[in-house]
């Protein structure tokens, strides 16, 4: 069946995209696209064309999946080019999500109409790329080069309220029916005998001046920082600034030629490998017979960090939520807490203070825990002690409604042993957030042994509800991220017992594009945490295992980091960002002493090489362990959860793009100093052996 159909109106031929889910613009639609152009080139009796995709959205951009690979056909850019001039109006009739090639298909149009919930963009950033397809050109003429340079180096969706005002759209019409709309337009247009306008001929915005110039200059500067590591959003300045000096034909040259670097760049494989990642985390056996329950009442249980970041969480998704504190004072601060960040968020002009007003119109903190009997969901949030939390579990279990859900947002503890001391194991599961758990986008969703596929269902559409990314993980300790966390943390101990610098290690991981390194991230979390979970575990630790105890030495100062004004680095109101703590290096000294240590020099890729290896090995044993359903879910939770660079794919894409054969070598070395720590796994064995990468397991 053809894609692209065509319907005649009298004088006006309707193209209609029909590619679902999304009427991504694959070779089969470029096709019809262009055996489109080219016989209405070749029409004498058509007046005006309208191009709409009544289904779920108007084209959503180039079809990614064909990146990267070899095809032959018409190109984007080309259609684009032909479509502009054509002798008849052209009508683009927008809906839903008109991005990338979409848009570009658009802007190539003489006129624009969108009902009013289209969001139009050029997000090709975010997947390494630029626009191809004239975005670069177009979009300037039309918006100008402040606005269009902002949409590009960010990929904002700007809503058509927004877009209208720009230029980008010309008008906007209140009625779902895009067909209608379409038609409308055309009628109007023919009535007026409006000509076409091509937006090529457009150059009122888009004038190479000393003020372009300054403008220019701005937005580089905004985007320095941000940008820092990345190809892309370079490529887009460059087309724009070189089209100012170029004809619109050289200047579309320019950009094919910068697009087809992209496409070519590492970069552009792991941005699109996070995307896909991203929606493959929701492929999970539990969801194919799971019925999610209605979820409107959500209860939460502990108002510390983590209680009231979920009870925002949750109120910003428009859910109702009873909070429960150990005491009045406690329930107060964490009142106060909630209250404050909202305060803050209308003093910032994020919201509104009657946006305010009804958040908080559905929020409640309590103390007494009988007042959950009628919640839909709980999620406790209470200190990390396996009795504290099977003691609130045995109480849940007598108030509330035998069908409520009940998570538990532990870091490392065995959900299973939660889940039984509760009648129906099968309604409680693992709901870990991230803090700031209101901000932070990833969900891990700990699938306890009891936990019913419903229970998982629920869990799944919940996070859906709170715009989270959900990750299944199974029970292990500390699930994926942390697990990962834990092994890691100790490669790099080892690394600094054996003579590498902190500050080093810390600068060579923010270098490799990680937000930030382990020690400062130690520090933002507090050092004590990792002290009692090392304490925690210091009886099942096995007597062979090497075991550095500097950051021990550093708890004992009563250094935990941000929160006591010094860890590894110091803190205070004029102490510039990653001043090192000055005692640092002799703790490190005096135990490389007392260890008996030979310390050698660490280069930097010495150290990335043993960082990304000891991720990379505990990943398989996820992997092996069906911890992790497969190696992009480890990625998301990486990418989205502990700062790793989503350019780079997250750490097993990274593995695989370094090439496994040579990830096992250096495992293998370290196996000889270390054969209890780096023990190699099987499975990456066996993927060498067999020449396969992680991209096979996806
Ligand atoms: N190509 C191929 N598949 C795509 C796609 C695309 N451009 N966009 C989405 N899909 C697929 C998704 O992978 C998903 O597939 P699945 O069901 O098998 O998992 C399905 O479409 C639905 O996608 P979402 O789950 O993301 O659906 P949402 O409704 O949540 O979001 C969307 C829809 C806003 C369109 C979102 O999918 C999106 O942002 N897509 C990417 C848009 C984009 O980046 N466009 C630019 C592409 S690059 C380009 O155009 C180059 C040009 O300049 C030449
Ligand atoms: P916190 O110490 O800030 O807050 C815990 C709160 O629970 C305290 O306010 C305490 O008064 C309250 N509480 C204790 N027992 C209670 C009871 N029986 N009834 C009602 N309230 C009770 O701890 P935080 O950081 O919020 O952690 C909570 C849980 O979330 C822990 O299991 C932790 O491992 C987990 N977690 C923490 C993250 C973090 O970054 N802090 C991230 C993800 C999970």
């Amino acid at each position: 069946m053809s894609v692209v159909k065509f319907k005649y109106e009298d004088d006006i031929c309707l193209i209609e995209v029909n590619n679902p889910p999304v009427n991504a613009i694959s070779l089969e639609v470029r096709k019809d696209l262009l055996n489109a152009v080219i016989d209405l080139e070749n029409d004498k009796k058509i007046k005006a064309v309208v191009i709409c995709a009544p289904n779920r959205t108007f084209l959503a951009g180039a079809d990614i999946r064909e990146f990267g690979k070899n095809i032959d056909g018409p190109i984007l850019s080309d259609i684009c080019n032909r479509l502009e001039k054509l002798d008849k109006i052209v009508i683009a009739s927008l809906h839903g999500t008109p991005l990338g090639g979409g848009l570009e298909v658009a802007m190539s149009c003489h006129y624009r109409v969108a009902t009013p919930d289209t969001k139009v963009g050029l997000p090709e950033v975010l997947l390494g790329i630029i626009p191809g397809a004239g975005g670069t050109q177009r979009l300037p003429r039309l918006a100008g080069i402040s606005i269009s340079l902002e949409m590009m180096l960010t990929g904002r969706h700007v809503p058509a309220s927004e877009a209208i005002e720009n230029g980008i759209i010309d008008e906007i019409i209140d009625d779902k029916d895009t067909v209608l709309n379409g038609i409308k337009v055309a009628k109007k247009l023919i009535a007026n005998k409006s000509k076409p306008v091509a937006t090529y001929l457009r150059n009122e915005k888009f004038i190479n001046s000393e003020e372009t110039k300054i403008s220019i200059k701005k937005i580089k500067d905004k985007f320095k920082s941000k940008h820092k590591n990345l190809f892309s959003p370079q490529a887009i300045l460059q087309s724009v600034e070189e089209g100012l000096k170029l004809t619109f034909e050289q200047a579309i040259k320019n950009e094919r030629k910068l697009f087809s670097d992209c496409i070519k760049s590492p970069q552009r494989e792991g941005l699109i490998h996070s995307f896909f990642s991203e929606r493959a985390v929701n492929k999970i056996p539990e969801l194919k017979n799971g019925k999610s329950k209605s979820i409107n009442k959500i209860g939460v249980i502990g108002g510390g960090t983590m209680g009231t970041g979920i009870s925002m969480a949750a109120l910003n998704s428009g859910f109702s939520v009873v909070m429960i504190e150990q005491d009045e004072q406690s329930i107060n601060k964490a009142q106060e807490k909630i209250n404050s960040t909202y305060e803050r968020s209308v003093s910032l002009g994020r919201i509104s203070a009657n946006d305010k007003q009804r958040i908080l119109s559905n929020f409640k903190g309590l103390t007494d825990l009988n007042s959950l009997s009628d919640r839909d969901l709980i999620i406790e949030a209470v200190f990390e002690e396996m009795d504290v939390k099977k003691e609130v579990f045995k109480k849940l279990n007598t108030i509330c409604k035998n069908e409520t859900v009940l998570a538990s947002n532990t870091s490392y503890l065995n959900v299973n042993e939660i889940a039984d001391v509760v009648t129906n194991p099968e309604r409680v599961i693992g709901l870990h957030f991230f803090s700031p758990a209101n901000i932070m986008k990833l969900l891990e969703i700990v699938v306890a042994e009891k936990t019913s596929n419903d229970t998982v269902a629920t869990a799944f559409s919940l996070a859906k509800s709170m715009k989270k990314i959900p990750v299944r993980s199974g029970v292990c300790d500390g699930f994926i991220g942390n697990r990962i966390l834990s092994k890691y943390l100790v490669a790099t101990y080892h690394m600094v017992e054996d003579g590498a610098s902190i500050f080093d290690i810390d600068r060579v991981i923010r270098d490799f594009g990680c937000a930030m390194g382990p020690f400062q991230v130690i520090d933002l979390a507090g050092g004590d945490i990792g002290w009692a979970t090392r304490k925690r575990k210091a009886h099942s630790r096995h007597k062979d295992d090497r075991y550095v105890e500097i950051p021990d030495r550093v708890c004992e100062k009563g250094w935990f980091g941000q929160k006591t004004g010094k860890g590894y680095y110091l803190y205070g109101k004029d102490v510039p960002f990653l001043t090192p703590n000055p005692e640092i290096d002799q703790i490190c000294n005096e135990e490389r002493k007392r260890a008996g240590i030979n310390q050698k020099e660490f280069n930097d890729q010495e150290i990335i090489d043993k960082y990304i290896s000891s991720l990379v090995l505990e990943g398989v044993k996820i992997l092996e362990e069906k911890i992790s359903l497969r190696p992009s879910d480890i990625d998301v939770v990486y990418i989205n959860g502990y700062g790793f660079p989503r350019w780079r794919g997250g750490p097993m894409n990274y593995a695989d793009s370094m090439g496994l054969d040579k990830v096992l070598n250096n495992i293998k070395n370290y196996e000889k100093e270390d054969s209890r720590f780096w023990k190699c796994p099987d499975l990456l064995t066996k993927l060498v052996s067999e020449n396969k990468s992680f991209k096979d397991l996806n």
